[in-house]
């Protein structure tokens, strides 16, 4: 295996090269910890490399250690890289109290100076993405970033999160909009915003962008759209935050076939780790065939009859749309408004037969404030404590640890996929 053999010769590295063709990574956050300055440098070297131009990639101290101190408090990110100096025999036991720390959903490579098979095959055994033998070049760590990140067929690194109202103006979009910066703020992950509404979306409207280009230019373009088309239409709002939006036009007329979105979609998850749908309050063919497939879906309701009744129906339809996909979970809006009379939470998702995600107070100088400004929540008011529902949100649906976001480890986390396979 390549990893085991630094001394490739130039040969074989350009045909590794052409062989993982001009395929980018996706846009991936990676965190390497380094024993030595020269490992170091070798990783921030790989950043030059055109495949990486859209990775954020940073590099720190203290190898195993220093990762596992890191991760104590920190969410981790998608792809971590550790330097170890450790012996064959010392470095599973220092990898396990890594992943103690780390979420399901990150990768892990480790950078070791032992070229030694068995260990090899136990890190992989026990879920280790790759083992490369030190000293490499820095086209080998970018191939095996690659390998993982943008192989061929391989699975698309993005998670899809479609947001919908139960009732028009329930609050869908906000809590879209609001818990993907919960994600790009926590998790330092990249996000992308599709606003569906192609008539009426508030994407730009509450991210104060009004670009000229959007999703309509690339659901229009007939099939042409491709990964470099979809980067140029894309905009970008805040750090890690982009938005493909609505045109909000009515000079024309949006019906869609069923499958018109599922090629976008499906390019956008190559490219962004999360991609959140801001889904309109209706219900056609595009509209059900999106909601069956993504990966996570969010019924967002106020606690009134009315929003009670759709939220059962969408639950259940969606339920039998996708019987061995994850359930739809639930989240209330406008709670608490002054003088109406609601239906409690407690109540209202037993009904629904939902995992209530989160219950967000009703708050019309907040919200009336945002809105006006095009400013998210957590921008109007830093320190409310919206802002950690919207948070706590943002983990659950990206698979994430909430007490991680709370800076404490728990005895309850999931096992990381890099131990995971060890059963
Ligand atoms: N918790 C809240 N407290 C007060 N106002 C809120 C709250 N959440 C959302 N709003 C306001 O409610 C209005 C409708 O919100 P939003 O546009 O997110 O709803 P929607 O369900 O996406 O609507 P549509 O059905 O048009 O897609 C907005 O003006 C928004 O600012
Ligand atoms: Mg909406």
């Amino acid at each position: 295996m390549s990893f085991l053999s630094p001394e490739k010769t130039k040969s074989e590295e350009a045909a590794a090269e052409i062989s993982a063709g001009a395929r980018l990574i996706p846009r991936i956050t990676i965190q390497a910890f380094c024993e030595h300055s020269q490992t170091a440098q070798l990783v921030e070297s790989a950043i030059h490399d055109r495949r990486m131009s859209k990775v954020a990639l940073t590099t720190h101290n203290g190898g195993i250690e220093g990762a596992v101190e890191t991760y104590k408090s920190n969410p981790t990110p998608n792809l971590i890289i550790v330097e170890t100096a450790l012996s064959p025999s010392e470095i599973p036991l220092a990898l396990e109290r890594l992943a103690e720390v780390c979420d399901a959903s990150t990768r892990l490579i480790v950078l070791g100076h032992v070229n030694d098979v068995p260990l090899y095959r136990e890190l992989i055994r026990s879920g280790v993405s790759e083992y490369v033998v030190l000293p490499a070049t820095s086209g080998q760590i970018v191939s095996a970033i690659t390998d993982l990140f943008a192989a061929e067929g391989g699975a698309p690194i993005g998670r899809t999160i479609g947001f919908v109202s139960a009732k028009g103006g329930a609050g869908g979009s906000t809590v879209a909009h609001n818990v993907a910066w919960g994600i790009a703020t926590a998790l330092r992950q990249d996000s992308l915003i599709l606003d569906m509404d192609l008539a009426f979306g508030t994407a730009g409207l509450n991210y104060n962008q009004d670009p000229p280009h959007g999703l309509a230019d690339a659901v229009l373009a007939n099939q042409k759209v491709d990964q470099t088309m979809l980067d140029r239409l894309m905009s970008k709002a805040a750090n890690h935050i982009n938005l493909l939006t609505a045109p909000v036009t009515l000079d024309r007329t949006f019906d869609f076939e069923e499958r018109e979105f599922e090629q976008i979609i499906e390019m956008s998850q190559n490219t962004m780790p999360v991609v959140v749908l801001d889904i309109p309050h209706a219900w056609n063919a595009w509209i059900r065939h999106t909601l069956a497939t993504v990966d996570e879906v969010v019924i967002v309701a106020e606690p009134d009859l009315a929003n009670l009744r759709n939220a059962k129906n969408l639950a259940d339809t969606i339920k039998a749309l996708r019987p061995t996909e994850t359930m739809p979970n639930l989240v209330l809006n406008k709670m608490g408004m002054p003088r109406r009379p609601e239906i409690s939470s407690a109540e209202f998702a037993a009904s629904v037969e939902c995992q209530l995600l989160g219950a967000i107070p009703f708050d019309a100088a907040l919200f009336g404030t945002a809105a006006n400004n095009g400013q998210m929540i957590a921008e109007v008011a830093a320190n409310s404590k919206i802002n950690d529902i919207y948070r706590a949100i943002g983990m659950q649906v990206t698979g994430r640890q909430v007490s991680h976001a709370g800076g404490k480890s728990s005895s309850l986390m999931k096992l990381p996929s890099f131990l995971k396979k060890r059963a």
